[in-house]
């Protein structure tokens, strides 16, 4: 398959315009994200409401609007504030609006994920699937026929495996998406009608109907827990922070340039991150940038 590795050609035609922060945008210039994950119900799920939190903190630091997170957390208790993070807006699944945002769902959440899939696959705009989301989607073939509806309704998803999540949806093992792992991101973007973000070492993302694309940034530094998480977060930012679709320009595309920008400065950050120093998922969610972050313009 040929590849192009150039990071700027993701961006096509430059960088969507709400990139650059003019003096008078308010915060929905830059796009809502809702997040939702947690801890769930099932063994899986527990101890995993940092993933959902660390999703959510990355698409503040990298300059969403508003970042509201659903907890699937069914203790009694409900929590209704991060007090390290105040300006996360912590929602109620019940409360939850979908429509409204760009949404990243299965950071955590385990099988309470399950029960919100339908209604997010129905109506989130713009939706990006990462890690326990994947797992029940390569499952259950009624969410796998709400992701071709999507695509015929040019809602685009967007999924971000890394390779064992890849290997669950295709069906296979790990070694085969390993050995090739531009055919097998593509085999996954045509089956399941999706963006598709191929984690690990040399991230492929490829879309039905473009060219893979190759991220020449990112190093072994990433390996640490909650790093895919943090990803998740930037990429639902950046595709929320590019408004609608350009005239003529595919929803799908716009989509396939979030990811690979995300993808990009994710690894960017890894590659400059000073020596001696360590690596941690909440470091680099804190470390993510707006475009346009050296100061207003316009
Ligand atoms: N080179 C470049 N990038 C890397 C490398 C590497 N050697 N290793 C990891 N990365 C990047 C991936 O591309 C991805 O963006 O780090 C991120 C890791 O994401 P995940 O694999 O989703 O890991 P994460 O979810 O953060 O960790 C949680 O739970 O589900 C398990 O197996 C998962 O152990 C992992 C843990
Ligand atoms: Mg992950």
């Amino acid at each position: 398959l040929p590849v192009h590795a150039q990071p700027a050609d993701a961006w096509l035609n430059g960088p969507p315009a709400a990139t650059v922060r003019a003096h008078a945008s308010h915060k929905g210039s830059f796009g809502d994200v809702l997040v939702i994950g947690g801890e769930g119900l099932s063994q899986r799920g527990l101890g995993m409401t940092g993933a959902a939190v660390l999703a959510a903190r990355a698409a503040l630091y990298a300059g969403a609007g508003r970042v509201m997170l659903a907890l699937l957390d069914t203790r009694e208790t409900s929590v209704t504030l991060d007090p390290v993070q105040p300006e996360l807006m912590l929602r109620r699944p019940e409360a939850m609006d979908p429509t409204q945002a760009t949404v990243v769902c299965g950071c955590g959440g385990g099988d309470a994920v399950a029960a919100w899939l339908p209604r997010v696959l129905r109506e989130a705009p713009r939706l990006v699937l990462d890690a326990d989301a994947l797992n029940h989607l390569a499952t259950e073939p009624t969410l796998q026929a709400a992701l071709q509806a999507r695509h015929d309704q040019h809602q685009a998803t967007v999924l971000t495996p890394h390779p064992l999540e890849a290997a669950r949806l295709l069906g296979c093992d790990t070694a085969t998406v390993q050995s090739d792992r531009l055919q097998a991101a593509q085999a996954l973007a045509d089956q399941y009608r999706s963006v598709v973000v191929l984690k690990g070492s040399g991230s492929v993302i490829a879309a039905p109907g473009q060219r893979p694309h190759l991220n020449p940034t990112g190093n072994a530094r990433l390996a640490s827990g909650g790093t895919g998480d943090v990803l998740a977060g930037l990429l639902g930012a950046l595709w929320a922070g590019t408004g609608a679709p350009r005239a003529g320009e595919a929803s799908g595309l716009l989509a396939f340039k979030a990811a690979c920008a995300a993808v990009y400065q994710h690894g960017q950050v890894a590659d400059d991150w000073p020596a001696g120093h360590s690596l941690t998922a909440s470091g680099l969610a804190a470390a993510l940038r707006p475009a346009g972050a050296a100061g207003p313009t316009g």
